[in-house]
């Protein structure tokens, strides 16, 4: 006899999205069942149709074959990731996919079925597959089932017998009509992603939990008895209890529905109820959970089956225009969260999803989008536990093909198959409080019928959808509840905001596209955001770099052996982080897949510090000199989990510190507190800066974790440029020795500075066109020339033109000996047509040996002029190798903001000080712009050995062009005259 299943060729035929698939619910049965997880006998298949040889090699489950093994000999087809964005890897039209390049794996191994489940229904869970499952046992076809990111679970109760061994086969198909709408943007790969698992229920089983619970304490449980051979015998009932306080049976809703209180699931539903006294709520900042347990009795009252959930009251609603939880207009301070591991793909385990979520939680950020698909269930028990708000995505992108999509009633089951699995799967989780009709799928009618199946099943939560949302922000008949928009410029969210127009809260899907150095702006995001009702946040895009491991020699992903083989950010030598491109793959979009708030490692980027500062639950004010202001900047909680340590970093190189009391406020209040320390008289320009971190261990972070660092600046430098200023007399016969060139020649110096206005691009700079003007430009090949060098007295005046392609750049360089030193007045001259550069600077290089800088400005992370927050002024201090961010694809790095001096040293050397004028934005590296242009990856950066320093006068924000608006005017670097001085002096 054929097989039927392949018979029906389901990967092209979107009305099958499933067969003998279970319907989907709430009751976790993970606990108690038998783990399938480890080693499968497998082959991979050139395609589904190809033959399945009599060789076998062996993987590990859960896994993604492009990943593992990818050397594997018995491979008929090599598949290795490929990265794109929005076009689809093949050209066929949805429904259809390649019929001979299609790998498909075929996975196989023994189950040993329990003798004790006799007279059990047997189910196999299978936690995910991409993208479609086809299951035998024993030969025999038991199911079907696509959508790569949802659990699909079959009853094999008639085909196995306790106590017996059977053969179960998974064979999973890549390319599929399900492909076409799961054209997300990150890697594709093939296999099964998540645990596979084997459980016994009683025949008579609870089906369904639905758990409705509310800031007043009130819980309504909903259960829902299914009989797997159709009846429902008398007598049986269900019983619920919440940490100790029974339920009570709901018989008005009993005798509603089966007109007899005494045969409660006769009809196989029951209702069960509390009120919890003195209920303490759920929020993100307060994750309160109750246990609940739901049994199912027998007439004799013994327990037929059990379902266990954490339950968190609390309530969401839109009331007008705001997004409420628990009455309260929350911010929404999220990130798209993908399932990303550089060794492992798709397949994250228990320890990296809490990893992910305790780092987001140390950094501020309270709520995660599941762009695009919804995560495994543990991400979800994570969240309640951790506290996080939730959008909960369904998985459904047809990028490239979604006009085309979204009203083919082809698909129209595939679209409410997944956000109706989802929901009755994710129902009873308080951290959603959102449902996701899914991303970038146009909009159609199999979106209008996805969400009226969800407002009919679940009105708790309000829905969202991008693709509806861009039809009309206010539109009252579309199927999204939030004004829910993309890379939306911050000036159209206010002016929307402030229209009279707004109807629905407007919270960013995504925005602040975390390219390469980048996430500009998000400081003036957020203060509009605070500052304008209406606004309530975003989600930034995005939390991972997916940069996988790979071997440079031999171009594999490492694979689940490559632990160890990076840290901080960076991958051991003879390894890169791989992205679009780096596997050979013909069409893809490159470093586009590196676009996260994360390294590929999880290390922090910098902006993930000023996230932290954005997000700080702890403000600071100066009030009049006299004292200062505190504010409570949570919604839910007091400061009562903080402590504080004052810390006031003086000019003249001293810090001086005090402890903290934190004042009790409430929610939103504030406090006056004295100032901490007396302000000496001396010591120049002083920062008051409040460290708060956590005063006893958390679930996500130990006690004494730095929470935020809020500063208030308490003295104002007196002179600018005490150390440079025109007033300090000259040393005369000090002598300043420069070139014929008019370079100046200094013992320390390897390069002598020159004029800059060049920077290694940026995603950002690159993708938004800037880099593109500048090369047009020629301002990273300027041709210096000498055009004079005049002495008068102990100073020397040189003049020189910097000639690009289309304009000419006057600059002069006034070269003065001071105690120690020399001092250096520049001037430089843009012509009208360099209208936005990326900076206005000196560059200099220096002599090996000086390895370690000491700053006095902002710090320790990387900060821009448009990303600047989070860094607090104060004294610092960096080898130089750690001071630059290894971003995968090179590109300008390692600027630090607002500098107002900074000292180059190393044992045994003579060291460098330099003080600018004013606070400048300063970088200190191994490497010259064009070293970081000319380089792909990180690892082919060859470091020198001095220090190339840039110091500028004006440097050009960071933005976020790479997708999504530029940064702000007020960041660009405009022509005309721009001046600058610094001294140099030796230690
Ligand atoms: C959005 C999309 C994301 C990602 C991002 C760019 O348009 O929803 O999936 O592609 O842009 O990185
Ligand atoms: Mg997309």
């Amino acid at each position: 006899m054929t097989d039927p299943l392949p018979a029906l060729r389901p990967w092209s035929a979107p009305e099958i999205t499933s067969w003998g698939r279970l319907p989907m619910n709430a009751v976790d049965r993970r606990a108690g069942a038998h783990s399938l997880d480890g080693d499968w006998r497998f082959q991979l298949l050139s395609a589904p149709d190809a033959p399945v040889g009599g060789a076998w090699s062996t993987t590990v489950v859960p896994g993604v074959w492009t990943m593992q093994d990818t050397d594997d000999p018995l491979r008929s087809t090599v598949d290795l990731p490929q990265y794109l964005n929005i076009r689809m890897p093949y050209t066929e039209f949805p429904p259809l996919s390649p019929v001979d390049d299609n790998p498909t794996g075929v996975y196989e191994r023994e189950i040993d079925i329990p003798a004790d489940w006799t007279a059990r229904r047997i189910v196999l869970q299978v936690g995910a597959a991409e993208s479609v499952l086809l299951v035998h046992v024993d030969g025999r076809p038991v199911g079907i089932s696509k959508d790569s990111h949802l659990a699909a679970d079959f009853d094999l109760s008639d085909a196995v017998r306790p106590g017996g061994r059977h053969t179960l086969r998974l064979t999973v198909v890549k390319w599929s009509d399900a492909s076409h709408i799961e054209d997300q943007d990150h890697w594709w790969h093939g296999g099964i992603t998540r645990s596979v698992l084997l459980y016994a229920t009683d025949p008579l089983h609870l089906a369904d939990v639905t758990v409705r619970a509310s800031r007043d304490g009130a819980l309504v449980v909903d259960c829902r008895v299914r009989d797997a051979g159709g009846a429902l015998p008398e007598g049986w009932y269900v019983s619920g209890e919440l940490d100790g306080l029974a339920l009570t049976q709901d018989t008005e809703f009993d005798r509603a529905n089966a007109e007899d209180e005494r045969v409660s699931v006769f009809l196989g539903e029951a209702r069960l109820r509390a009120r919890v006294p003195e209920v303490r709520a759920w929020t993100a900042e307060t994750p309160e959970l109750y246990g609940l347990t739901v049994r199912l009795h027998r007439a004799d009252g013994s327990v037929a089956d059990t379902s266990r959930h954490r339950v968190g009251f609390r309530d969401v609603e839109i009331v007008g225009r705001d997004l409420l939880v628990n009455g309260e207009r929350i911010y929404i301070r999220g990130v798209n969260r993908h399932d990303f591991h550089p060794l492992t793909g798709r397949t994250v385990s228990y320890d990296d999803m809490r990893a992910d979520l305790v780092l987001l939680k140390r950094f501020g950020f309270n709520a995660i989008r599941t762009a695009h698909y919804p995560g495994d269930p543990t991400l979800y028990d994570l969240a309640d536990e951790l506290g996080f708000y939730v959008v909960d995505e369904a998985d459904i992108e047809s990028h490239d093909h979604a006009h085309e999509i979204a009203d083919d009633p082809r698909y129209l089951n595939a679209f409410v198959d997944r956000v109706s699995r989802m929901v009755l799967r994710d129902k009873n989780h308080p951290s959603v409080i959102i449902w996701s009709l899914g991303n970038e799928s146009d909009y159609g009618a199999n979106h209008d019928a996805a969400a009226g199946w969800v407002r009919r099943h679940d009105a708790t939560r309000p829905l969202q959808y991008e693709g509806a949302a861009k039809r009309g922000w206010a539109d009252p008949d579309l199927a999204s509840d939030i004004a829910c928009p993309m890379y939306a410029p911050l000036e159209d969210c206010v002016a929307h905001a402030l229209s009279g127009e707004q109807t629905k809260p407007l919270i960013q899907c995504e925005y602040s596209h975390a390219m390469g150095n980048s996430n500009g702006t998000l400081a003036d995001h957020w203060a509009a955001i605070e500052a304008t009702p209406g606004l309530q946040g975003g989600f930034i895009w995005e939390f991972w770099d997916h940069g996988i491991l790979q071997s440079v020699n031999d171009g594999r992903p490492v694979g689940r052996g490559g632990a160890g083989l990076y840290d901080n950010g960076v991958a051991a030598p003879g390894y890169r982080w791989a992205y679009g491109g780096d596997f050979g793959e013909k069409d893809h979009d490159g470093a586009f897949i590196a676009d996260g708030v994360v390294f590929p490692d999880r290390t922090p980027k910098p902006v993930m510090y000023e996230h932290r500062e954005l997000a700080a639950p702890v403000r600071l004010e100066l009030f009049r000199h006299e004292g200062l202001v505190v504010s409570n900047h949570q919604h839910f909680r007091g400061l009562e989990w903080l402590a504080g340590a004052w810390e006031l970093a003086l000019a003249d190189g001293r810090t001086l510190t005090a402890p903290a009391e934190l004042p009790s406020l409430l929610p939103g209040e504030t406090a006056m507190v004295p100032l901490p320390l007396a302000l000496p008289e001396d010591g120049g320009e002083a920062w008051l800066t409040l460290r708060v971190t956590i005063a006893e261990d958390l679930a996500w972070a130990p006690r004494g974790t730095e929470v935020c660092a809020p500063q208030v600046l308490l003295r104002e430098a007196e002179v600018a440029v005490s150390a440079v200023s025109a007033e300090e007399p000259p040393v005369s016969g000090g002598g300043v020795e420069v070139d014929e060139e008019g370079l100046l020649v200094h013992p320390l110096l390897t390069a002598a500075p020159t004029l800059s206005l060049w920077r290694a691009p940026t995603d950002n700079d690159e993708l938004g066109g800037m880099a593109l003007r500048w090369r047009t430009w020629g301002l990273d090949s300027l041709v210096r020339k000498v055009v004079s060098v005049r002495r008068d007295g102990d100073s020397v005046t040189v003049l020189a033109q910097y000639a690009g392609t289309t304009g000419v750049v006057r600059h002069e360089q006034v070269f003065t000996p001071v105690e120690g030193g020399v001092r250096i007045d520049e001037l430089a001259e843009l012509p009208e047509e360099f209208d936005d550069v990326a900076r206005v600077g000196t560059v200099f290089e220096t002599v090996a040996g000086l390895d370690r800088v000491q700053w006095f400005g902002q710090g320790p992370w990387e900060s821009y002029p448009d990303r600047s927050g989070g860094a607090p002024v104060g004294h610092h201090a960096l080898p130089v190798d750690e001071l630059f961010t290894p971003y995968l694809r090179p590109q300008e790095s390692g600027g630090r903001h607002g500098v107002r001096r900074f000292t180059l040293s190393g044992p045994g050397t003579t060291g460098l000080t330099v003080t600018p004028d004013e606070p400048r934005q300063v970088s200190v590296t191994r490497y010259r712009a064009e070293d970081l242009t000319a380089c792909a990856h990180h690892d082919e950066l060859v470091p020198r050995a001095g220090c190339v320093v840039h110091l500028d006068a004006a440097h050009r924000g960071l933005g976020t062009a790479s997708c999504g608006p530029d940064t702000f005017p007020s960041y660009l670097v405009a022509p005309g005259v721009h001046r600058w001085s610094w001294s140099l002096r030796t230690l």
